[in-house]
C-alpha cells in the first residue's frame, strides 16, 4: 500500500510526461504557422502568375510579334533619328523585324570621297538591328542616283573598276554576315527597257553589273544577293520583261544573283494587276531566285478622300496578300510614316502613302494590313 502511494522521489515522469506534449504541440503549433504561411504565400504567388499571364493575354499582341510568329519579314525604310527618338525607336521594335537604311549606305553618304568612310550612321544601324534581333536589307552599291562628285566624274575604265570593287569589298568585309540581303545593283534598266546609260555603263560597259555581283559574292558569300528596280513587278511589260531578260542571262552565265528586288512605289488610283505580278514572281522562282518588295509606298494624289484612301487600301492589301501566298523574301516599307516621307518632295502633289499619320498615328489601313498579317 505505502509502496503504492509514495511516489519515487526522483520521480518526475509526471512532469516529463506532461512537458513533452506541451512541447512537441508548440512545435506543431509552429510547424502548422509556417505551412500556413508558406501555402498563403503560395497562393499569392500563383495568384499573381494567373493574374500576370491574364494580363498578358488581354494586352494587345505587337505587329512585330505577330510577324515574328508568322515567320513573315516585314520591315521599313529608316533615317538615322529613327533610331534616336525613343518614340520613333519604339514603333520601329513594335512592328518591324527587318530594316534598311533609307539613304546613309548610298555612296554619295557612305563614300563621300575616295578616301573617306563614313561609317558611324551604319554602325548603329547594324547595332540597332542586332539589339533588336532585327533583320538588315543593304541599299544599295551601284546605282545612278546620289553618287559623290568623285563617282560622277570618273571617266577612266580602270579607276571605275576600282572604285566599283573596292567598294563592295569593304562594305561586305566590315559587314560580313550582318546583311540579310544587299541590294547589289539598283535601277540598271531605264524606261525603255534597255540598260541605263549610267557613269557605270559609260566608264565599264554592260559588264559591270556582273562584275558588282561577282565582287559581292568574293567578300561576303552569306549576304543574299539582289538586282533592285522599279516598275519590274509586272510580266508582260517591256520594263518588267526587259528586267527579266537580264536576270535570265545572269543567271544563265552562272553569275552569283539570289533574288530580284521589286520596288513597288505605287498609286492609289491604279489597282494591282495580280495576275502579271504573280506570273512574274513564278518566272523567278522558276529561275531559282527569291523575290522580295523592298521599298512599298502608295501614294495618293492629294487631295485625300475616303474613297482614295480605300483604294490605297486595296492596293497595300493585295501587295501583303502576295507576298504572304508566295511566301516572298521580305515585305519592307518605304517609309513608315507621312512625318518623314519622300512622296510630297518626290512627286509634287502626292501624298499621304503610308501607314501612319503625320503624327505618327496609326491609320485605318494600319489595321487592315495587321489582319492580313494575322491570318
Ligand atoms: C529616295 C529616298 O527616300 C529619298 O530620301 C532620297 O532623297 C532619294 O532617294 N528608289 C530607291 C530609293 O531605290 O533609294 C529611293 O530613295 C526611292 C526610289
Amino acid at each position: 500500500m505505502l509502496y503504492l502511494v509514495r511516489a519515487p522521489p526522483e520521480d518526475n515522469t509526471h512532469e516529463i510526461i506532461y512537458n513533452t506534449p506541451t512541447v512537441t504541440g508548440e512545435k506543431i503549433g509552429e510547424e502548422k504557422n509556417m505551412i500556413r504561411r508558406i501555402i498563403r504565400r503560395g497562393t499569392l504567388v500563383i495568384g499573381a502568375v494567373i493574374l500576370l499571364t491574364l494580363v498578358l493575354s488581354c494586352a494587345p499582341s505587337t505587329m512585330r510579334s505577330v510577324v515574328d510568329s508568322r515567320g513573315f519579314l516585314f520591315g521599313v525604310a529608316v533615317r538615322p533619328g529613327d533610331l534616336l527618338d525613343p518614340k520613333d525607336s519604339k514603333l520601329l521594335k513594335d512592328n518591324f523585324n527587318i530594316l534598311v537604311a533609307e539613304n546613309i549606305m548610298k555612296l554619295q553618304y557612305l563614300r563621300p570621297t575616295a578616301t573617306f568612310w563614313n561609317w558611324s550612321d551604319v554602325d548603329s544601324l547594324v547595332r540597332f538591328a542586332e539589339e533588336n534581333r532585327m533583320k538588315l536589307r543593304g541599299h544599295t552599291f551601284v546605282w545612278h542616283n546620289q553618287n559623290p562628285p568623285f563617282i560622277n566624274n570618273l571617266s577612266d575604265k580602270e579607276a571605275a573598276l576600282k572604285v566599283l570593287t573596292e567598294t563592295i569589298t569593304e562594305v561586305l568585309t566590315r559587314y560580313k554576315g550582318k546583311f540579310y540581303e544587299y541590294d547589289v545593283c539598283n535601277e540598271v534598266i531605264d524606261d525603255n527597257g534597255i540598260l541605263r546609260n549610267s557613269i557605270w555603263m559609260r566608264t565599264i560597259g554592260p559588264e559591270y553589273i556582273d562584275i558588282a555581283f561577282k565582287t559581292a559574292r568574293q567578300a561576303d558569300p552569306s549576304v543574299k544577293l539582289i538586282l533592285n528596280d522599279y516598275n519590274n513587278e509586272y510580266a508582260g511589260t517591256v520594263k518588267g520583261d526587259a528586267f527579266y531578260n537580264l536576270v535570265k542571262g545572269m543567271v544563265d552565265r552562272g553569275v552569283p544573283i539570289d533574288g530580284v528586288g521589286f520596288q513597288l512605289h505605287m498609286l492609289a488610283e491604279l489597282p494591282v494587276n495580280k495576275e502579271a505580278l504573280q506570273a512574274n514572281i513564278k518566272r523567278f522562282r522558276d529561275l531559282g531566285l527569291t523575290v522580295s518588295f523592298t521599298e512599298v509606298d502608295v501614294r495618293i494624289k492629294l487631295p485625300v478622300t475616303p474613297e482614295k484612301e480605300a483604294a490605297q487600301q486595296a492596293v497595300y492589301e493585295d501587295l501583303l496578300r502576295i507576298a504572304r501566298e508566295e511566301n516572298i523574301s521580305c515585305f519592307v516599307l518605304w517609309g513608315y510614316t507621312d512625318a518623314y516621307s519622300w512622296i510630297p518632295g518626290t512627286f509634287a502633289g502626292y501624298g499621304s502613302a503610308h501607314p501612319f499619320d503625320q503624327n505618327k498615328q496609326p491609320k485605318k489601313l494600319y489595321g487592315s494590313l495587321r489582319k492580313i498579317l494575322e491570318k
